[in-house]
């Protein structure tokens, strides 16, 4: 079948996964250039075709997240419209992309950074599809001379991928006069004005917290392109997140456990370090114990239905209903 405007397969920025950054290869280099009245259609572009399927994937991986989905989706369609005006031999400068997540413990920042890398590295803006994850202690030093060789052994292991600065805020740490966080922010706000190097920072932390660090450090927040928010999830969400996971490690619940597993988020998102999906997580994994328990301690053998299936007491042994019970005793 003939596909107009396909040229190969998806061109990429440079050959080798882990070689050294490449920056002579552009994609243009790579796209078959195009007459100025030729038609491109979008959908021949074979990357689009691994875009949809990353797309898809977050669609089907992850509850709720409208706004992030939606987003991601923009940065698409820009990636692919910059990608059709290189055909035509259209000059501008590269799309910025780096990016600061923002939300609470559990929301999917993680998981979204991981199909974001895979989503630029399909669209040939970064060389491969691997995030490379940082807290303040693999990029600071504990004496000086230390922290510049610390960071930028981070960014050759990011390069060419993602650079996830996890809780980015504990850089910048105002009250100490020296602190080696400074430097770090330095080299990074040189790192990421490279146009060379096809490197894509996120920074990512708590809300409230993040937004001090980026007004602190407006030369950081204005490199900082797309800035996502990611929202604490509501308990109908996280219910649907725990009936999502349940069946992924082929479980299910009976209808009385999920009653119990519906009361038990109630309680637990009202206790201290509620962490969103985490805890949906967490929690299953402690119900699969009991279930565990439960099961070996039935002495008769069992089958499949047996296997799958969680009840309402693997829910109820949870610690979150026993200190539930002891507050109301407790309370006047
Ligand atoms: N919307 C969602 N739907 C289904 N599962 C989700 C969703 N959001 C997060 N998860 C799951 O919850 C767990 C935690 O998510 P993730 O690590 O991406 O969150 P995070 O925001 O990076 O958390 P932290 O701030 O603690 O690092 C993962 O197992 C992930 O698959
Ligand atoms: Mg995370």
């Amino acid at each position: 079948m003939h596909r107009p405007g396909v040229t190969g397969p998806a061109p990429l920025r440079g050959t080798a996964a882990d070689g050294p950054p490449r920056p002579e290869d552009s994609v243009a280099d790579h796209l078959a250039p195009l007459a100025d009245d030729a038609l491109l259609d979008l959908s021949t572009d074979v990357a689009g075709k691994d875009v949809e399927d990353t797309l898809a994937r977050l669609d089907a991986e992850l509850v709720g997240l409208a706004n992030v989905k939606r987003r991601v989706r923009e940065i698409a369609a820009l990636l692919l419209i910059d990608r059709a005006r290189q055909r035509f031999g259209l000059q501008a400068t590269r799309p910025t992309m780096h990016m600061s997540f923002t939300g609470g413990p559990g929301t999917g920042k993680t998981t979204v950074a991981l199909r974001m890398a895979e989503m630029l590295h399909a669209l040939g803006y970064i060389r491969k599809p691997k995030v490379h994850t940082v807290t303040r202690d693999d990029l600071v030093g504990q004496f000086i001379g230390h922290t510049a060789p610390k960071t930028k052994e981070a960014l050759a292991k990011a390069a060419g991928g993602v650079l996830f600065i996890d809780e980015a805020y504990y850089l910048f740490r105002p009250e100490n006069e020296r602190d080696y966080g400074q430097e770090v922010i330095e080299i990074l706000l040189q790192e990421m004005e490279n146009e060379r190097t096809s490197l894509v920072v996120i920074f990512a932390g708590y809300p409230d917290r993040m937004e001090t660090f980026f007004s602190a450090n407006p030369g950081l927040s204005s490199r900082v392109a797309h800035h996502i928010e990611f929202p604490d999830y509501t308990h109908d969400e996280l219910m649907a997140i725990a009936e999502l996971m349940v069946r992924q490690e082929n479980f299910h619940f009976d209808p009385q456990a999920a009653q119990a597993f519906s009361r038990y988020l109630e309680l637990r998102m009202a206790r201290p370090r509620f962490a969103n999906a985490r805890s949906v997580r967490n929690a299953l994994e402690r119900c699969r114990l009991r279930q565990a328990k439960r099961l070996v301690e039935l002495h008769r053998p069992v089958g499949r239905t047996d296997l799958i299936t969680l009840t309402d007491s693997d829910v109820l042994g949870s610690s979150v209903f026993a200190n539930a019970l002891a507050d109301e005793g407790a309370s006047p």
